[in-house]
């Protein structure tokens, strides 16, 4: 086998972040985005001693599970990647995925259970879109970044994963923009206007945020500024289902191929609300919010299952959000810490629970690992739910020199939990059982939930 040799192999098992693994020629070969039971031509893209990659080109032969998928812009849309499988079919694939990962890594954890999704269609409360084109100077298209690129965008009109207002918007503004000749903003040359589009829809209320996110330069080739009031004039003037409640402007000149700059709101407020269970949260544009509302009813209830008992009980709620998780535990614990990094979040967090009327919480805005050495209350119980990149071992080391009986860690990437599971384990905290609630059905993603007990 050499780099650049394509092969035909048969996909044997998966590992967490969807790869597929099959054996050719007596060595084990990984296929990003290759499902069990298919066979796929790929073409090998690395061979070291320790690791041989493949590149999918086509999928000769489907696995048993899959049949036709019923979504549109699959295979062009980067978004989902099980569509194939039927519901029951994807939370086995992302349990064989994890069940894998730590495998390898030889921890021995029960990894069999996994909650599924209330809902499994439209069941989003944020999309985020980006300005681009399908290919290089074709016409302007609204949507999700093509599978396999990172610069090309498709539109996704008829997309299965948010409700009809997000396709009305989508569709609406793509249209405006291309009626206007809005130019879209051009990564390498740093110039253009039109970046990305944000639609947060609350499930509770039904109230809609639309955010667009543009550089301050001229909007069309004519040196025209952007028109604010044709824009929100086109958005109020769509059908939508339900209740407009914030449009704002982010004045975006940054580098980076993030949503981010200052805010000007051309309509409403800068926020929307939303209910978890019979609590109510400000959503800012910026701060995080899970984006499956009703699973992640089912994701706290999950991590909330694994600690005994919270009357009397300090509680941290580290990597805290808008609050989320420390606002269920206020309503029994007698105090909540909470910690996390994104102002605009902590000021939520702070707003949602006088809107809830829980007197005994505090949110500190800053780094966890340095607010930590600054809190002087001593914790009963710890709950984190860091970022995608996990928490580190200088911020898990701190977390576990509390040396508390449990600490329960929920997660949206099995990989850096895995990471962080080996610093705790150093450090005397041991996990058995992880639980997986799946929180986004049709792509690859899952969240877990653990409970860490001190030997
Ligand atoms: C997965 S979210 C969890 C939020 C919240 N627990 C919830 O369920 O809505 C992780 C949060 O950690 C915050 N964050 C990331 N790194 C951080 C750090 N080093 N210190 C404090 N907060 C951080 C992010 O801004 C984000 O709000």
């Amino acid at each position: 086998m050499k780099k650049g040799q394509e092969i035909e192999i048969k996909i044997e098992k998966m590992k967490y972040p969807n790869v597929g693994i099959g054996t050719f020629e007596g060595e084990q070969v990984r296929i990003k985005g290759a499902l069990t039971g298919q066979t796929v031509k790929a073409r090998i893209s690395k061979k070291r001693s320790s690791k041989i990659e493949a590149r999918p080109l086509e999928v000769i032969e489907r696995s048993e599970r899959e049949s036709a998928s019923f979504c549109e812009h699959f295979g062009s849309c980067g978004g989902c990647m099980l569509q194939t499988l039927d519901y029951e079919g994807q939370l086995a694939i992302k349990r064989e995925m994890v069940k894998h990962l730590f495998e390898e890594a030889g921890l021995e954890i029960k990894i069999d259970k996994i909650i599924g999704s209330p809902e499994i269609f439209e069941y989003r409360n944020k999309m985020e879109y980006s300005f681009g084109d399908e290919f290089k100077d074709g016409p302007l298209t609204l949507g999700m970044h093509k599978k396999g690129h990172h610069h090309d965008v498709v539109n996704v009109p008829h997309c299965h994963l948010v409700d009809e207002d997000y396709r009305t918007l989508l569709n609406g503004i793509l249209a405006y923009a291309t009626e206007k000749k809005l130019i879209k903003y051009n990564k390498r040359s740093n110039e253009g206007f039109l970046r990305h589009l944000v639609v947060r829809k609350s499930k509770g209320t039904g109230e809609i945020m639309v955010a667009l996110s543009a550089t301050t330069g001229p909007q069309d080739a004519e040196g025209n500024s952007f028109d604010g009031s044709a824009f929100l004039k086109r958005i109020q003037e769509l059908p939508l289902k339900g209740t407009l409640k914030s449009v704002l402007y982010v004045k975006n000149d940054g580098l980076g191929d993030v949503v981010a700059g200052d805010i000007c709101i051309l309509f409403g407020d800068d926020f929307i609300t939303e209910k978890l269970y019979d609590l109510t949260f400000k959503i800012t544009l910026y701060s995080f919010f899970q984006t499956n509302t009703h699973g992640a009813e089912i994701l706290y209830q999950t991590a909330m299952n694994l600690i005994d008992d919270l009357s009397d009980k300090v509680c941290f709620d580290l990597f805290s959000g808008t609050g989320t998780i420390g606002q269920i535990m206020a309503q029994k614990a007698s105090q909540v810490i909470g910690i996390e990094w994104v102002q605009d979040a902590v000021d939520a967090a702070k707003e949602n629970a006088a809107l809830n009327r829980l007197t005994n919480c505090k949110f500190i805005c800053g780094d966890v690992f340095e607010k930590l050495q600054s809190v002087t209350e001593q914790p009963d119980v710890i709950v984190v739910d860091p970022p995608r990149n996990g928490m580190g071992e200088k911020t898990t080391t701190a977390i576990a020199g509390y040396n508390i009986p449990s600490i329960v860690y929920v997660s949206c990437n099995p990989s850096t939990l895995l990471e962080d599971l080996i610093v705790f384990r150093k450090l005397g905290y041991e996990t058995d059982e992880i639980t997986l609630v799946d929180m986004f059905p049709w792509t690859g993603g899952v969240e877990c939930v653990t409970q860490l007990r001190k030997i």
